[in-house]
């Protein structure tokens, strides 16, 4: 699968490692020009135990690069996986102005039908916030593009973030059509029987 991921931090580099580590082919962009450059130069930005084995390994197999285009991110992408921060106030109410300006930015961006991974950490009703986002921004360019959002929190800890991407206990994955289902599976079958088995397959319930 071709995948982008937006937002190359800490969630967004493990992300991006591991699933070009399963095969798939993952372009990362990041608004820093300086991660970007760091993540070129075959350096880590983040320490976590495996990770520049992987990205060194997977940059120099072609699976994974690096870009501040978004537009370059999404050519050819099946899926753009939100990886950006969410922080919380001193209410502990979370601020979404990063998820929403990405979703802003790849409805003004996305070219082909395209599924949207949401891995920040967001409160519930996040995933329809994308989506009127996403359908306005396809709107006011009269873009007719098929697109689904999928909800997969990531609950990976500090200093296991590989082990724990490749090797999951538990995962969630809330796609709401069929179609976000069907064609998510290539991105989730490399995860062991046990994970896949406790995702929150939210399709059928909710159509
Ligand atoms: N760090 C963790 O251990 C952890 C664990 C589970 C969940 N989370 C959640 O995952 C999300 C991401 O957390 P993180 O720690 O990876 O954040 P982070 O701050 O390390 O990384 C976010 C990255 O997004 C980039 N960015 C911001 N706006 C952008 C845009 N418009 N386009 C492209 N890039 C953009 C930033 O430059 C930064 O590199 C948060 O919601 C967080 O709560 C984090």
């Amino acid at each position: 699968m071709n995948v982008c991921i937006v937002g190359t931090g800490y969630v967004g580099l493990v992300t991006a490692a591991c699933l070009s580590e399963m095969g798939n082919h993952v372009r990362c962009v990041d608004v820093s020009q300086e991660v970007v450059d760091t993540l070129r130069a075959g350096r880590i930005h983040i320490f976590e135990p495996g990770l520049d084995e992987l990205v060194r390994r997977n940059s120099a197999e072609g699976r994974l690069m690096f870009t501040t285009s978004l537009a370059e991110g999404l050519a050819g992408a099946e899926f753009a996986f939100i990886c950006v921060g969410t922080p919380s106030g001193s209410d502990g109410v979370c601020d979404l102005c990063y998820v929403d300006a990405v979703a802003e930015q790849i409805g003004r961006a996305m070219s082909a039908p395209l599924i949207v991974v949401n891995k920040s950490t967001v409160p519930v009703g996040t995933a329809d916030r994308v989506r009127a986002i996403l359908g306005r921004e396809l709107a006011a360019r009269k873009a007719g593009i098929e697109f689904d959002v999928v909800s997969n929190p990531e609950f990976l800890k500090e200093g296991d973030a590989v082990k724990d991407f490749m090797k999951p206990t538990a995962s969630s994955w809330a796609p709401r059509t069929p179609r976000a289902r069907r064609c998510s599976r290539p991105c989730t079958r490399p995860l062991p029987a046990a994970a896949r088995s406790s995702s929150s397959w939210a399709c059928a319930a909710r159509r």
